[in-house]
């Protein structure tokens, strides 16, 4: 591509909203579509960018990856996001202490596809870790619980806190 032609993509792309926020160009995101699903559900919440809001909900750019590296963490990502997360947890020595909501209502793709964008594009797991898919989510969607369960079992997965 040439110069000026990369120049007229970046402006064309950089208005983007979802991509743009996530600090990359389309063809710079390994999960595109993650992306748009990140943006149009999580966002509001965790920040375009996967930063966070101090008063609202914790970032997401560390412990995704840690707990894509390991079975249980895996699965705690899917619980996560299917049955939603309440009570105190710590994240980079800040508490939070709200509820986050289930997305059980969209699809085992979509929410694999969501996992996979903020464990690889926004917390910048390695690229050879297994991206999770959509029988990860499906087997997790067999075993209902509550976001208080989902708390308990973080536990056992994320960095012990303050
Ligand atoms: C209404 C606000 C809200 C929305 C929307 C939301 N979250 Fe959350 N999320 C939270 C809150 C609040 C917590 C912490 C819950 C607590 O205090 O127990 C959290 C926690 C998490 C965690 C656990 C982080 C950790 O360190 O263990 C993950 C992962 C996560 N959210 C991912 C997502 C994804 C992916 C979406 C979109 C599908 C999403 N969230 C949408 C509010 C939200």
């Amino acid at each position: 591509m040439s110069p000026r032609r990369a120049c007229l993509t970046a402006l064309v792309t950089l208005p983007g909203g979802a991509l743009s926020a996530a600090g990359a160009q389309a063809d710079g995101l390994a999960y595109p579509q993650g992306a748009t699903s990140f943006q149009a559900n999580c966002a509001v919440c965790h920040g375009a960018n996967g930063a966070g809001l101090p008063s609202l909900a914790p970032p997401l750019l560390a412990n995704p990856a840690r707990y894509a590296a390991s079975a249980e963490g895996r699965r705690q990502l899917a619980m996560t996001v299917l049955y939603g997360l309440f009570g105190d947890i710590a994240v980079d020595g800040h508490h939070y202490d709200f509820r986050m909501p289930d997305f059980s209502r969209l699809d085992d793709a979509t929410l694999a596809a969501t996992l996979n964008f903020v464990v690889f594009d926004l917390a910048h797991a390695p690229a050879d870790l297994k991206p999770l898919s959509a029988a990860d989510l499906a087997t997790e969607r067999a075993h209902p619980m509550d976001g208080a369960a989902v708390r308990e079992h973080r536990k056992g997965v994320a960095p012990a806190g303050p």
